[in-house]
């Protein structure tokens, strides 16, 4: 075989796993961005369709290096969704089983998808705080503390979760620019999105904006304006926005915060669709519309970046269904 065969046959070589990562960045034509160039990187194009698939695999690598779990074990995590199915993903290639705790606020096409992956999921109450039982990461660390050959993943508190942004997500945005960017809108979840970036942007470009967008009722906005916060209410927006700090937090480089109401995320992510054809997930809109909001306020240009997090097709009958919006009164016709 030729030199070129043989380089075609071995990209061909590609596994699932060797997917994850190198997402495109897209630049918004549809939207007024005032005197800035606002990006969205496309992490729906991960192949468990979320951003998640990049802390999963280095969750896992981290840990089977570490000699915490070997082939047979138990992964056991407390999930919003998308963080299961990038640990179904990497679970299934390499021989280890999965329970997953999810919140019952959850979409039903998440619950399905991990179902049909085989993966075991337990519902729990979404309308409770951290330290009560039924709270969803409590009940995970507790399952996994009370089952043999079993280890709790952890997102909220694994260093491999932020290396994951710091290694890969922080050094592709960087090249895709050309190192020229000047802000990045992130949603808080476990926070390990923001806290990796920020490491990498530390060194690589200190004076660039961490930009957060925050559901209304999260307390992470509150924290990181005032360096406190009450208690924390509920939104319908999945995947981000807290009741606590996450302890991997890292805020240092954080120059502005908003709150997005779950309506204003929900009508930008429809108007997204609109507008320029990209079926986001919802957590999309409130980024979106927070990005907006900074690239307005701006009176220089800048390089604004931020995600498309997950696909919108986990939300079809959620957001993108008119009588849903209006059942939620996010719509009235
Ligand atoms: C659906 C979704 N999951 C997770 C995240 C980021 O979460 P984390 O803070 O856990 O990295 C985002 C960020 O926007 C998101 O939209």
């Amino acid at each position: 075989m030729s030199n070129a065969g043989q380089f075609i046959f071995l990209i061909m070589q590609k596994k699932v796993l060797d997917l994850i990562g190198n997402t495109p960045l897209v630049k918004l034509s549809g939207f007024d961005t005032g005197l800035c160039n606002l990006y969205l990187k496309l992490e729906d194009r991960n192949p468990g369709g979320s951003i998640k698939d990049r802390i999963a695999l280095s969750m896992i690598t981290a840990a089977e290096n570490q000699g915490l779990i070997k082939t047979g074990s138990l992964l056991v995590e407390a999930t919003a969704g998308n963080t299961g199915l990038g640990l179904a993903l990497v679970a299934m290639a390499r021989g280890h089983k999965l329970l997953l705790v999810i919140p019952d606020k959850m979409s039903r096409e998440k619950i399905i998808h991990l179902k049909a992956m085989g993966t075991k999921v337990i519902m729990t109450r979404s309308d409770v705080n951290k330290g009560h039982p039924e709270y969803y990461q409590d009940m995970a660390e507790r399952i996994a503390g009370e089952t043999k050959n079993s280890w709790y993943v952890n997102q909220f508190g694994n260093p491999a979760n932020p290396l994951a942004h710091e290694t890969t997500t922080g050094p592709e945005i960087f090249r895709q620019l050309d190192g020229k960017v000047d802000a990045i809108v992130c949603g808080i979840g476990s926070s390990g999105t923001i806290t990796g970036l920020t490491r990498y942007f530390l060194k690589m470009k200190p004076d660039i904006e961490m930009v957060i967008a925050d559901p209304a009722g999260s307390v992470i906005k509150d924290f990181v304006t005032t360096g406190s916060f009450g208690e924390a209410g509920s939104w319908k927006v999945e995947g981000i926005g807290e009741d606590f700090i996450p302890p991997i937090a890292d805020f240092s480089l954080v120059k502005a915060a908003y709150t997005i109401t779950d309506q204003e995320s929900f009508t930008m992510a429809r108007k997204l669709l609109k507008k320029e054809g990209i079926l986001a997930g919802s957590s999309t809109g409130t980024l979106l519309t927070a990005a907006i909001k900074y690239c307005l306020e701006q009176t220089m240009p800048k390089n604004v970046v931020t995600f498309v997090c997950d696909t919108g097709n986990k939300y079809l009958t959620r957001m993108y269904d008119d009588s849903w919006m209006i059942e939620n009164g996010f719509k009235t016709e």
